[in-house]
């Protein structure tokens, strides 16, 4: 059985995405980006995002796999959607659910860099305290510790998805 706990509320998410969105207006208005979501886990997330943005921008989407345990080192991170906007000369915000290890944010700087964007920031509901370190993310709803956590558009398993707040999974041993 699965137990969830609630971790934080619809209210609290809206107040995270208009800062973001005001941070992301402030930088970004002059050259309509190229907005990015990481499906799926974003997908909630980049939607009320975009709503909240008063500037002009593209959207995209892309999906990735990763691949290999929570405690391995190194992962392997691969795109099973591309995007088909031409994002050459193009600002580009990536926008996560989560950044844990940064894998995931490191493999799509390098894809969209190597498609020639002008800029590649970093966008994300989450990020892991503990997780990649040395990565410049230039957009955090909020920094958050351990524990696997699922709801607006995050999944365990692929559920939960729909949860309109953010749940922490508690798993009940046997
Ligand atoms: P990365 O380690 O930063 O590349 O994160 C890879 C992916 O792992 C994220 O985009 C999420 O889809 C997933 N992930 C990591 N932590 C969690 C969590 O607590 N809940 C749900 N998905 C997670
Ligand atoms: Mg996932």
């Amino acid at each position: 059985m699965d137990r969830l706990k609630p971790f934080i509320g619809p209210a609290e998410i809206s107040e995270m995405v208009e800062r973001v969105a005001a941070e992301i207006d402030a930088d970004c208005s002059m050259s309509c980006p190229v907005i990015i979501g990481v499906l799926k886990g974003a997908s909630f997330f980049v939607a009320d995002l975009a709503r909240s943005l008063t500037m002009d921008f593209e959207l995209d989407f892309i999906q990735t796999a990763c691949y290999g345990m929570r405690d391995e080192p190194s992962a392997e991170v691969l795109i099973q959607r591309d995007i088909t906007t031409e994002v050459k000369g193009r600002d580009v915000v990536v926008v996560e659910d989560i950044i844990d290890r940064g894998h995931t944010a490191r493999v799509l700087t390098q894809h969209l860099a190597s498609r020639g964007a002008r800029s590649v920031r970093l966008c994300t509901l989450l990020r892991r305290a503990s997780g990649a370190p040395g990565l410049k993310v230039d957009y955090t709803g909020v920094s958050i510790g351990e524990g696997f956590v699922v709801g607006y558009g995050m999944d365990y398993k692929e559920r939960y998805r729909g949860l309109k707040g953010l749940y922490m999974l508690e798993q009940d041993d046997g």
